[in-house]
């Protein structure tokens, strides 16, 4: 063999698309020993592979036809292995999600709803702890993510800031990881540096899930805003393959819209356009990664000719936190999406969305509130999608999705038929 016995069996697991649990069943030999083959050739567990495995193996990779049928009866394991993260049940970037996989999270989701509408109730994660370890402002991602994981019967602890976490006495990423790891079964980390939550996942064998590493990444936001898209679109009676998705504002800095740009590329022939001030334009690497599949990407800095058409408007929060001072000085902040350019250049089954928070103060320029009243802002149904789309993410790190569905009881309460006082049928709760 030319190259080392791990470099050979981490390359055949990726061209097979194939976990180590889902690869040991597929070969017939147990995960552990599986492991100890995958260790580099100096430790001290490390054991050479018969012969006959990699034999095994060699005639699998090499084999197209082979191949093929292999990595489709991959397809049929349990979705934890599908998605996992260098094969841990972990979720950092919305890159681990197949349009395949991505559907069938949300199947997951939508036998959520009943929980998530307080009709029903679950405990399918009794006894579960979640750790909340947010280093980075947050309200909805911190609470519906707690939320979720209680009302699949778990519970939480939090820990928010860096001030009071041992991180201010100069604790690594890898021991406060290590160390949580010890009293949480699942975390969900932000933290303001890109690629920070990685190293997170790194240190533990625990679910992670990535609620924003700096101007990374926020998986768990863009498949909330894709289910939300895909909702509002069946509503419509739309497909999203061929739909126009206009994304607005700050698109440098904005992780949202870095996972929902590679997200939404999963999907065929759909027009991006992307609207930005200046200087806030977006990543070329998520453009290039989106136009390898064919879709047609154009970007202005006119709000007019990006929303022109469009059928999903997504707006986004000016990132001044993550501004450079020179950046701060140039920014002209004369970019806001309100009514009458929604009017003007949309039409009226346009959606309008943004992960919020919104700048709602006098003379900010973020998504005007003159459009609250107005069926065609999906805001609240969108934060309403963070609940069922959280607990599916949870109920398949933690293997439980197919108890979900035995599990519900009847709610002992009476919630209020519309949660919020401006809520239409457009709600979804009926
Ligand atoms: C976003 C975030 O934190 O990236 N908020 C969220 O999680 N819904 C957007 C923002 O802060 O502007």
């Amino acid at each position: 063999m030319s190259v080392s016995q791990q470099v050979f069996l981490r390359d055949a697991m990726r061209r097979l698309n194939l976990t180590r649990d889902v690869f040991a069943g597929r070969i017939g030999v147990k995960r552990r020993a599986l492991d100890t083959w995958l260790l580099p050739e100096g430790s001290q567990e490390f054991r050479a592979m018969p012969e006959v495995v990699m034999r095994f193996v060699t005639e699998i990779v090499e084999n197209e036809a082979l191949l093929r049928k292999y990595s489709q009866t991959a397809q049929s394991g349990p979705l934890r292995d599908r998605i996992a993260a260098d094969g841990k049940h972990q979720l950092l970037s919305v890159d681990q999600f197949s349009r395949e996989s991505v559907e069938e999270l949300f199947r997951i989701a939508d036998q959520m709803q009943p929980i998530a509408r307080r009709q029903k109730v679950s405990r399918v994660l009794e006894g579960a702890v979640l750790g909340n370890l947010f280093f980075e402002a947050s309200t909805r991602t911190r609470v519906s993510f707690g939320a979720a994981f209680c009302r699949l019967g778990g519970s939480v602890c939090d820990t928010t800031g860096f001030t009071f976490s041992s991180m201010a006495k100069g604790e690594s990423i890898y021991d406060t990881s290590r160390v949580m790891s010890g009293y949480v079964d699942a975390m969900v980390i932000r933290h303001p540096d890109q690629g920070s939550v990685a190293e997170f996942a790194r240190a533990t064998n625990i679910p992670v899930v990535n609620g924003g590493d700096g101007p990374g990444e926020h998986p768990s936001q863009a498949l909330l805003d894709l289910y939300t898209i895909l909702t509002e679109f069946s509503r419509l009676g739309k497909l999203l393959d061929g739909a126009h998705i206009a994304l607005v504002g700050d698109l440098k800095y904005g992780r949202t819209v870095h996972s929902l740009l590679k997200l939404l590329s999963l999907y065929r022939g759909l027009k991006f356009t992307l609207v930005s001030p200046r200087g806030l334009e977006m990543p070329d690497y998520i453009i290039e990664k989106a136009s390898t599949r064919g879709h047609v990407i154009e970007q202005t800095h006119s709000l007019e000719e990006g929303l022109r058409g469009a059928d999903v408007i997504y707006a986004t929060r000016v990132q001044k936190e993550r501004f450079s001072p020179e950046e701060l000085e140039n920014f002209s902040p004369d970019f806001q999406v309100n009514k009458a350019i929604v009017d003007a250049c949309c039409g009226p089954d346009v959606i309008v969305m943004h992960p919020l928070p919104r700048d709602s103060r006098e003379g900010a320029h973020d998504l005007s509130v003159d459009l609250n009243h107005d069926p065609r802002l999906a805001i609240f149904r969108q934060t309403d999608n963070g609940i069922p789309v959280r607990m599916a993410i949870f109920a398949v790190l933690m293997g439980v999705e197919s108890l979900v569905q035995h599990s519900l009881r009847d709610v002992t309460w009476s919630p209020p038929s519309h949660i919020g006082p401006d809520d239409s049928i457009f709600h979804g709760v009926d």
